[in-house]
């Protein structure tokens, strides 16, 4: 050809409909592609140009080439891929909510790291969850880890991170029950006696100021990942998971989500009573907590008790039309 490449890459964008005059268009046919997609394609053109093809028909046949090819196509959800509110692992668990709900990104902050469980390669697990950066524990297990204290602040500025961890105990057990002791293999009468609440009501207060404490350090759009589980004591249900969110609510937590965990077996210990009075728990949840107050303001369940019960009484309620 008796003109350079660079003077074919003109011709071909001369006739894009983004750079094509009224008049041009009004007489030819233009192309609805963006400079972009010629650039993108250079090797495409050069190819055209070597082979003595000239702009015209190297557009026109650019035209077959699918144009989904340049844009990365999300895969179809279907049941073995769509992200659900349920798993029988915690790895999957963590990696949907990391998926959803923070970017991709790892947590930056776990104020129950005990012994990492979360995190790391671990077998059985699906997904290697990072581990976050800044590891607090009541009782550190490991020297990286930061020793905090039950209804002490973090020590942690207002506003300063951007998401965190928190597994509490869910039992309410004596902190040196025989039985609780022996259960767990390996460990020591200390690290028992956090993990479990004695009596419940301690375990409703740490609910209570840690969702608040955490709440108070969190940057406004950061989350709280809060698993907490409901449990049976003395004969009595203990909602604790439920009343995580009812704190929530009340702390101005938007309630993002909300994934169950389901364990496949679970230890049935001997027990004097032999006739079921609940049924045996084979769930925790992983709530997914928001500080994002314009969104909250919309769902949160406390207000629309409030609402509920103001229009109810003033007969406001909504009619069937
Ligand atoms: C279920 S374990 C957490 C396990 C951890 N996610 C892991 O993967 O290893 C409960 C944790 O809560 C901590 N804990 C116990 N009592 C607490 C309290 N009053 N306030 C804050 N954390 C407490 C325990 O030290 C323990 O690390």
């Amino acid at each position: 050809m008796n003109f350079t490449f660079e003077e074919y890459i003109k011709d071909v964008k001369s006739q894009l409909e983004c750079n094509a005059s009224e008049e041009y268009k009004k007489k030819y046919v233009v192309y609805t592609y963006s400079n972009e997609d010629v650039d993108n394609n250079l090797d495409y053109f050069k190819k055209m140009y070597d082979d003595g093809y000239s702009a015209y028909k190297a557009l026109l046949l650019f035209s077959y080439k699918p144009k989904e090819e340049k844009v990365k196509k999300e895969p179809e959800l279907n049941n073995s891929n769509v992200i659900k509110n349920i798993s029988t692992d915690q790895s999957e668990i963590l990696k949907w909510i990391m998926d959803l709900y923070n970017d991709g990104q790892p947590f930056e902050c776990d104020i129950t790291a005990s012994e990492l469980k979360f995190y790391g390669k671990r077998q059985g697990n699906k997904y290697e969850i990072p581990v976050p950066k800044i590891l607090m524990d009541v009782f550190p297990m490991k020297d990286e880890i930061i020793k905090i204290t039950p209804f002490k602040k973090l020590p942690l500025e207002d506003n300063s991170v951007s998401s965190i961890v928190c597994d509490l105990p869910f039992v309410c057990s004596p902190k040196t029950c025989k039985s609780v002791v022996e259960k767990k293999e390996g460990s020591n009468l200390i690290s028992n006696r956090f993990s479990s609440w004695y009596p419940m009501q301690e375990g409703y207060e740490n609910i209570y100021w840690w969702i608040n404490e955490c709440k108070r350090v969190l940057k406004p759009n950061g989350i709280l990942v809060w698993k907490m589980q409901n449990s049976v004591s003395g004969g009595l249900q203990h909602l604790l998971s439920v009343f995580s969110a009812v704190c929530a609510a009340d702390a101005g937590l938007y309630i993002h989500d909300v994934f169950s965990l389901e364990a496949k077996a679970r230890l049935i210990s001997a027990s004097k009573i032999k006739k079921q009075q609940h049924a045996r728990k084979y769930t925790s949840d992983f709530w997914v907590l928001r500080k994002d107050p314009k969104r909250d303001i919309k769902t949160n369940i406390l207000i629309k008790l409030q609402e509920c019960k103001n229009n109810v009484y003033e007969g406001k309620v909504w009619e069937i039309k």
